[in-house]
């Protein structure tokens, strides 16, 4: 194990301290994990993540400094922490990611009521009003089909369809996947005191990126729900749950739906990646976050010298969505040069080992962190210099826009609570999904639960279909056969 120097500088890791506590008093373990500390797993999995790693793995137990510690009182006080450092009231760690934070919180608000957000928003968001019993009331996006993007509505937009049954929230991806954040602050002001629920899965870190938009709770978020694990450093699956001032009398009722949904053996691995992903913030503050933009800048400036290829810019994310850019994250439109981003994000990985975070009909995106370095640029740009003078034998096709969101004929926990029968795709039109699909790209609900399948959404998906697109959601492979409400079950 590595030796102390490093949490000794870090007074903020006692959870961490605590784990290695354990570990060091060789403590005899009669409790759950299985695997005593690594000692009894296959050998291919611990050379693959370590002793080390799997030593700490343990449940509800750590070691204070004279015995026995106290393993929720670390937690809280690593959330603590993590709250002073976000800026907010409290925060809570989430172990099942920011749709875990997001099927709690849309249930401790609104339950029963109606959720007001844009049809481009995540599908757990959706899943949540599922098992809230709540209606979700969608807006359309802004869709644009040069970049294939489907933009934040504004708040104006989303503000036509107010007031709500309560209890409601309004829900807002911010950013979104391309980095689009929408004014706040007006949204704040046009929710007529509704808890404006952000989606920060992408935003992580924007209070610590210099240019970035306002953090969400800034401008007003009652509740951020951020992926730590996708812009910070926390492991894949490890989120936070921040409650701002607005949301402050909202804590109880989001603890209580936390303990409904939360497993109550949360991996310590996660947990500790939190609270280090959060200490490391507080550490390197500004500084890391300045080089990673100043990185992003340089490879922009240089795909657009030496490339036929053309970036989002902040002019763009005014223009289109009246939205501000995230400065960590590009997005290359590649159809200028004829390719799909499907096919240049293939391409990249196939040819030049460089991974894009993802492809649409038309661009691709990258995220960049401090973590990124000079010659990962230089390989990106490599990259697409070699594509850009391959250019595609064909044109890229115009895109396809996402169906708009089909009329809803039942609440979506009604549908998936009817009996339910699985017909194909063809012969679902008319009838009521009683599943969510959901495309990658754009990754985007096409269906819902409780709505009508209109022949546009089977032409969709059909289309999806044929090129490969991933799907989300459906029992059936590629939505083949597609679960309906059967005849006895529609009212
Ligand atoms: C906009 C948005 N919200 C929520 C999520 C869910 O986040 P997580 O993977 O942390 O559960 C994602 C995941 O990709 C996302 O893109």
């Amino acid at each position: 194990m590595a030796d102390r120097e490093d949490l000794r500088e870090s007074p903020g890791l006692g959870f961490l301290a605590g784990l290695r506590r354990y570990v060091e008093r060789a403590v005899v373990r009669f409790h759950t994990p299985g695997h005593r500390g690594g000692r009894w797993v296959h050998p291919g999995w611990a050379r693959s993540v370590g002793r080390d790693a799997l030593a700490l793995d343990m449940s509800d137990v750590l070691e204070g400094p004279r015995g026995p510690g106290d393993w929720a009182g670390e937690l809280r006080r690593a959330e603590e922490r993590a709250a002073r450092l976000f800026g907010a009231q409290a925060s809570r760690f989430l172990v099942n990611g920011t749709s875990g934070g997001i099927h709690a919180a849309v249930f401790a608000l609104a339950a029963g009521g109606e959720v007001l957000l844009s049809r481009a928003s995540h599908i757990s968001v959706y899943a949540a009003a599922t098992l809230a019993r709540a209606t979700p009331r969608d807006a359309a996006p802004v869709y644009d089909a040069e970049w294939d993007i489907p933009g934040p509505p504004g708040a104006a937009a989303l503000a036509e369809s107010l007031p709500l049954r309560r209890p409601g929230l309004v829900f807002v991806t911010y950013p979104d996947y391309y980095g689009l954040a929408v004014d706040g602050r007006e949204l704040v002001e046009r929710a007529r005191g509704l808890p404006v629920l952000a989606d920060e899965a992408h935003g992580a870190h924007f209070r610590f990126c210099p240019g970035a938009p306002e953090p969400a709770l800034e401008w007003g978020a009652a509740v951020s729900v951020q992926s730590t694990h996708k812009m910070l450093a926390a492991l894949t699956q490890a989120s936070m749950l921040h409650v701002g001032e607005r949301g402050k009398e909202l804590l109880g009722r989001i603890d209580r739906a936390l303990s409904l949904f939360q497993t109550t053996s949360p991996s310590p691995l996660l947990l500790a990646s939190l609270e280090a992903a959060a200490e490391q913030a507080a550490e390197e503050g500004r500084r890391s976050w300045a080089r990673a933009v100043e990185l992003a800048e340089w490879a922009r400036a240089r795909i657009e010298r030496a490339t036929p290829f053309r970036c989002l810019s902040p002019q763009d994310a005014r223009e289109r969505w009246n939205a501000r850019l995230d400065p960590a994250r590009l997005v290359v439109n590649v159809a200028v040069a004829g390719w799909t981003g499907l096919e240049a994000a293939r391409i990249l990985r196939h040819d030049w080992r460089v991974q894009v975070e993802m492809g649409n009909q038309r661009a691709v995106v990258l995220l960049f962190t401090p973590g990124n370095t000079a010659e990962d640029v230089e390989r990106l740009v490599q990259a697409l210099e070699d594509l850009g003078r391959r250019r595609s034998r064909s044109r890229a096709p115009a895109a396809l826009p996402p169906p708009g969101a089909p009329p809803r004929r039942m609440l979506p926990w009604e549908a998936v609570s009817a009996p339910t029968a699985w017909v194909p795709l063809k012969e679902s039109v008319g009838k009521i999904a009683a599943e969510t699909v959901c495309t990658y790209p754009p990754g985007i609900p096409v269906i819902v639960p409780g709505e009508e399948v209109t022949p546009e959404v089977v032409e969709y998906l059909e289309h999806a279909a044929a090129r490969g697109w991933e799907m989300r959601g459906p029992a059936h492979k590629d939505a083949a056969r597609l679960g309906v409400v059967e005849e006895s079950g529609v009212q």
